[in-house]
């Protein structure tokens, strides 16, 4: 079990935007370590109550958070309504998502997810299915390999990182972290300052392995449908691709539908958009960066259920 711990980003900005209502049920579909979790159940009352997913069974089994008003759900955010359902709840007063890995996933050799640490070449955040990094990587086709690097990393030397995979693995199959990193640190020929060569890569089969944006995609409107009026969605995101999925959809939610010109409607009669954006996309101030380099780039985006 993990001795590392994780510090959470952007804590006081995401729980004061969910606007936390004593008596309501709230949701963290990204229990972590719990640090936002914590945060949420002290600002409840007794008769609050917090439902917290995580799809890591480690998130559950090493938890120091004991709280009756809380319940811990081993299970992936994107099963949300149904994992809600079956305990009889239907709407909630805030949902937040703290979206990637935690530091303890990271730090731990043995789950795979770090090139700085070897491990074997593991990378699910679920670690009771799904395909790990070493099957992946040793069974995709050269143009597969390419895609998901060159797309999920924005990686663009994805096409001789691909190449050299295909090339390595021919010699001897992938199983631990620094092989891959070798493989890759030889391929990309120019390095961004500050950053280890297979940075991208191991970022591009970690959002591929774990399915981090299909599940963001579905999870936000069933997030944004279970929210009472005046519920809070708080989502922090840790790279563009994320991002831009966040952001597109409160967006798309806090526009009411155009109607065609010249059609005979008054105002007051056209529905209201689903979400109302609450407030500007919030970062980490330089303090908060100074004491947790993860937070650097975090963006908290909050919208609220009209
Ligand atoms: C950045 S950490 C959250 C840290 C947490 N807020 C805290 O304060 O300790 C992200 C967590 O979300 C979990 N996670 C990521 N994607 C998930 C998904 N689709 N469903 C459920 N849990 C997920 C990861 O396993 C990880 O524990």
């Amino acid at each position: 079990m993990s001795e590392a711990i994780h510090v959470p980003v952007l804590v006081e900005e995401s729980i004061s935007a969910l606007n936390i209502r004593e008596d309501g049920i709230y949701v963290d579909g990204t229990f972590g370590r719990g640090g936002h979790s914590a945060a949420i159940l002290a600002r409840l009352g007794v008769r609050g109550r917090l439902l917290a997913l995580d799809q890591d069974p480690a998130a559950h089994a090493d938890r120091a958070l004991q709280d009756p008003r809380l319940e811990l759900i081993h299970a992936r955010f994107s099963t949300m309504t149904e994992a809600l359902a079956a305990r009889g709840i239907t709407h909630v007063a805030g949902v937040l998502l703290d979206l990637g890995v935690s530091s303890p996933q990271l730090d731990e050799a043995g789950r795979g997810f770090s090139f700085m640490r070897d491990g074997p070449l593991d990378m699910r955040m679920d670690t009771t299915r799904g395909e790990t990094a070493a099957e992946f990587l040793n069974r995709a086709d050269e143009s597969e390999l390419r895609e998901v690097i060159r797309t999920y990393g924005e990686e663009r030397f994805a096409k001789q990182i691909a190449a050299a995979i295909v090339e390595a693995r021919g010699r001897e199959p992938f199983g631990r972290t620094r092989q891959l990193a070798e493989v890759v640190g030889r391929a990309v020929r120019t390095r961004e300052p500050g950053q280890h060569p297979a940075t991208r890569t191991f970022q591009a089969l970690r959002i591929h392995l774990n399915r981090e944006l299909e599940e963001l995609e579905v999870t936000l409107p069933q997030a944004a449908a279970l929210l009472e009026p005046g519920g809070r969605l708080a989502v922090i995101s840790f790279h563009s691709l994320e991002d831009r999925i966040v952001k597109r959809f409160m967006r798309e939610q806090s526009t009411a539908d155009k109607l065609p010109r010249g059609v005979p409607v008054r105002a007051k009669d056209i529905p209201p958009a689903p979400l109302a954006l609450v407030g500007k996309a919030v970062m980490a101030t330089d303090e908060e960066v100074k004491r947790n380099p993860r937070a650097r780039s975090a963006v908290l985006r909050v919208a609220e259920k009209s």
